[in-house]
C-alpha cells in the first residue's frame, strides 16, 4: 500500500453549477480522505504558477482567464495510490473522451468548462498543493 496525497481544484463552472459536495462526495464514498480544503478566488499570478507548464500554448490565456473568473475549490486528499485514483475518477480532460461514472464523463460541459482539475504525478502533485497550502494546513 502506497499512501499519497494529491491536488484537487473544483473550477469555477463547477463551483458555479452546485457540484461541489456532489464531487467531494465520490472522493469521500471511494473511502479517500480530504486532508485539506479551502475556497479562493485565484489571482492571475497564482493562476499562472499553477498552470507554468502550459505557458506559450494557444489556450493559455483563455485558461487562465477561465480559472480566474470566479471562485475555486482547492482540496488536497489522501489515500492509496491516490494520483492515479483520482484522476482516473475525473476521467478524460475532453469530456467526449470520459467515459459515464466520471465526474467529468457525467458533467464537463467542455474542454475547458471541464469542472475538476487534479494533479497528473506525485511531483505535481507536491508542487501544486503548496501553491495553495501551508505546511501547517496539512
Ligand atoms: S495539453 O497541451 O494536451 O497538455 O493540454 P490539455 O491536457 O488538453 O489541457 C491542459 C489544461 O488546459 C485546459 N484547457 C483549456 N482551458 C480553457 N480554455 C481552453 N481552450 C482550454 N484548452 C485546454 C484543460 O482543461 C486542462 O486543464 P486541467 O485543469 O489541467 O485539467
Amino acid at each position: 500500500m502506497a499512501v499519497q496525497r494529491t491536488f484537487v481544484m473544483i473550477k469555477p463552472d463547477g463551483v458555479k453549477r452546485g457540484l461541489i459536495g456532489e464531487i467531494i462526495s465520490r472522493f469521500e464514498k471511494r473511502g479517500l480522505k480530504i486532508i485539506a480544503l479551502k475556497m479562493v478566488k485565484m489571482s492571475r499570478e497564482t493562476a499562472e504558477r499553477l498552470y507554468e507548464e502550459h505557458k506559450g500554448k494557444n489556450f493559455f490565456e483563455d485558461l487562465i482567464n477561465y480559472v480566474t473568473s470566479g471562485p475555486v475549490v482547492c482540496m488536497v486528499i489522501e489515500g492509496d495510490e491516490v494520483v492515479q485514483v483520482v484522476r482516473r475518477m475525473i476521467g478524460n480532460t475532453d469530456p467526449k473522451e470520459a467515459p459515464p461514472g466520471t465526474i467529468r464523463g457525467d458533467y464537463a460541459l467542455s474542454k475547458s468548462e471541464n469542472v475538476i482539475h487534479a494533479s497528473d504525478s506525485l511531483e505535481k502533485a507536491q508542487r501544486e498543493m503548496s501553491i495553495f497550502f501551508d505546511k501547517l494546513d496539512l
